[in-house]
Order: structure tokens, then sequence, then C-alpha cells
């Protein structure tokens, strides 16, 4: 008998929902909130108002497209946290109200660990290529940045993270600095193809162990601009494409440094990246180098699958529904999610 899980994202401003039959996409909707572009940043009482709005048709589409009735519905599985208390409330309370309306299965879905899972996701007619365990994963988001050893589809150890702000947020505040709107990263990534990346140089961290730091980058970039703009008013302008190439050469150098450290350090090759940064196409070209510079076999995510999405909490569902990993109706989200639970 087929397992049919309907998936549902709500962790910060983008409401989502998919369909995996198997382990294989039938659907993945998902509707961005444009609402929050004008305050530089995630409002969220406006995010967890457009999740109210979205919730039920981003579902309604996501089943249709998927061509199966509500019937055909396994398991619901949701994000419980990390993420914004109001916008989880929103996935949360649809998924069990769904669940309970059906008699089927909830299932509570880690958001961190979902990012990850996009690597086991399968194409219709598509040979999968999956990862082989025990592999590392480096999952850099807009509020996580994580050095991850993968161990099996549900077992899984944080090497190394984040000891301030996570690589996504060095992006966007660096970007918020130069007058880019928010979010920055993608922005600084189409600016780069155009500049130098060795015009400016910024300092690397030097952190313990596999752990990451970018608030000091953050300050000495904030530093070197104020410098600059006493002598020319216009230096941002002047040298925009530059200063992303450069921002973005640094922040990559910070990520593989330390995607390579651990490699040697557990002798293992099997590479992957996730998360919303896994989108930036420096990152992905410098690690997709390292198959052929040290023999890695490196695996990138399809770049639908880099920003949050419903297809990785489908994903996840499936994986947990195949060990009967199911939640009560009394569950609650969790917005500090610990990665270990
Ligand atoms: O995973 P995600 O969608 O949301 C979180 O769970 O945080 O990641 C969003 C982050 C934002 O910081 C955004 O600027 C960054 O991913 N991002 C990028 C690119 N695309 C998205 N950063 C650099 N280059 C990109 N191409
Ligand atoms: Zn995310």
């Amino acid at each position: 008998m087929s397992i049919t899980v309907l998936g549902i994202e709500s962790s910060c401003d983008d409401t989502s929902a998919a369909v995996i039959t198997d382990g294989v996409i039938r659907s993945n909707i998902i509707a961005n909130q444009d609402v929050h572009r004008k305050y530089g940043g995630v409002v969220p009482e406006l995010a967890s108002r457009a999740h109210q709005q979205n919730i039920v048709p981003v579902v309604e589409l996501a089943i249709r497209e998927a061509g199966i009735s509500k019937k055909e519905v396994s398991a619901i599985s949701f994000t419980r946290g990390p993420g914004l208390m109001g916008s989880l409330l929103v996935g949360t309370s649809f998924a069990k109200g769904f669940a309970l309306a059906r008699n089927i299965p909830l299932i509570e879905v880690n958001h961190l660990k979902a990012h990850i899972l996009v690597h086991f996701i399968r194409e219709k007619d598509v040979e999968p290529q999956f990862p082989v365990f025990p592999f590392i994963c480096l999952l850099v988001s807009g509020g996580h940045t994580q050095l991850v050893l993968v161990k099996d589809h549900l077992d899984m150890e944080v090497l190394g993270q984040t000891i301030d702000d996570a690589a996504g947020e060095a992006f966007d505040k660096c970007a918020k600095i130069m007058g880019i709107p928010y979010p920055g990263g993608p922005l600084i990534d189409r600016y780069s193809k155009d500049g130098d990346p060795l015009a400016f140089r910024f300092p690397e961290p030097s952190v313990a162990g596999f752990d990451f730091s970018f608030s000091g980058l953050k300050t000495s970039f904030l530093y070197f601009l104020r410098e600059k703009r006493k002598e020319d008013s216009g230096f941002i302008e002047n040298n925009l494409n530059d200063l992303c190439a450069s921002l973005q050469k640094t922040i990559v150098g910070i990520l593989v440094d330390n995607l390579i450290r651990v490699s040697k350090q557990t002798g293992i090759t099997e590479v992957a990246l996730a998360g919303g940064v896994a989108a930036n196409s420096a990152l992905r070209l410098a690690v997709k180098d390292l198959e052929d510079r040290r023999g890695w076999r490196v695996f990138l995510p399809k770049p639908a699958y880099t920003t949050d999405n419903a297809a990785m909490i489908a994903i996840t569902g499936y994986y947990k529904y195949l060990k009967s990993e199911f939640s009560s109706q009394d569950i609650v989200p969790e917005a500090r999610f610990s990665f270990n639970t």
C-alpha cells in the first residue's frame, strides 16, 4: 500500500504545503509574503496573519496539483519548530485539525532536520542519487548555521554551529548596511556576479572546534564602510558589486574552511549543503570544486528546495511514518526547538 504524506510548513514567512507519495514529490506549493519587504525584515504579527489567510488555499492547491483527493492522504506532517510562535501555531493547528477530521496520523517535524532531508526527495521517473550514510551536511539558513553528521534519516548530530549570527543573517545584515532590501542574500549573490571578489579584504574569525562566528565580520564591514564614506559619500553605490563579491567571498570562505576541517577530522567525504544560503552560487561552486580537489561526493539541493518549503516537511514525515513516529493531539509548537528532539 502506498503512503501519501501531506506536509505543512509555516515556521517563518512562507506558507507551504506539499504532497509526497512513497518518497516521490507530487506537489510543493509556496506562498511568499511580500508584506515584510517594506519593513526590512519579517514582522511576526504580520507573518501569522498572512499564514491564516494562505493556509487553506495553499493546501487545496497542493492537493489539486498532486492529482489526489483528501481521502488518499495517509498522514499529515507539520513544522513544530524552531520558528516564530505565531507562524508555527497556524500550521500546527491546521495539521491537528486535518488529522482529527480525517482520522490519520499527525507527525511533528523539526524544521532544521527537514532542510537536510530534501536530499532524499525523489522526482518521478528520475533515478535517485542519494548521499550515503554517514555524511556531513552544512546547514546554512537565515536563522541557523550548523555542521551536521547525518548517520541516518532520523539520526543526526550537530558537530559545530554558529556562536552568534547565522550565515544568512550575515548576508542580510550586511546587505541592510549597504541599503539593499530584505532579504539581501539573493541580491548580494546577484550583484557579486559583476564584482571583483579580491577588491576588498575582510577579517575571518578564529573560532575553536567546528563552530562559526559572523558577528565580527558584520561589525568590521560596518566600520569599514563608515570610514570609506567619510572620504566618498557615494562609496557604496560606486563599489556595490565589488563590495558584494568581496563580502560573499569572505562568508563562503568561512563556511568552506570549516567544512574541509570537519571532513579531514572525520574522514567523511560524502558532503551535502542545505538551507536558504545553499542557493548561493559562490558557495555551490566552491563546494562542488572540492569534488575534484579533495575527492568528495558533493550533493547540492535543487534551488527550489533550499529556502523554506513543505516538500522537506513531507519527506521527513514519510520517514517518520515508516518508523511509526507519530504525535498526539496535545502537541504544541516550540519556537526554540532543539536539534536533538
Ligand atoms: O532556510 P531559509 O529559507 O529560512 C530560514 O529557515 O532561515 O533561509 C533564508 C536565508 C536568508 O537569510 C536569505 O538571505 C538567504 O537564506 N539566501 C541567500 C541566497 N538565497 C537565500 N543567501 C545568499 N545567497 C543566496 N543566493
Ligand atoms: Zn528554513
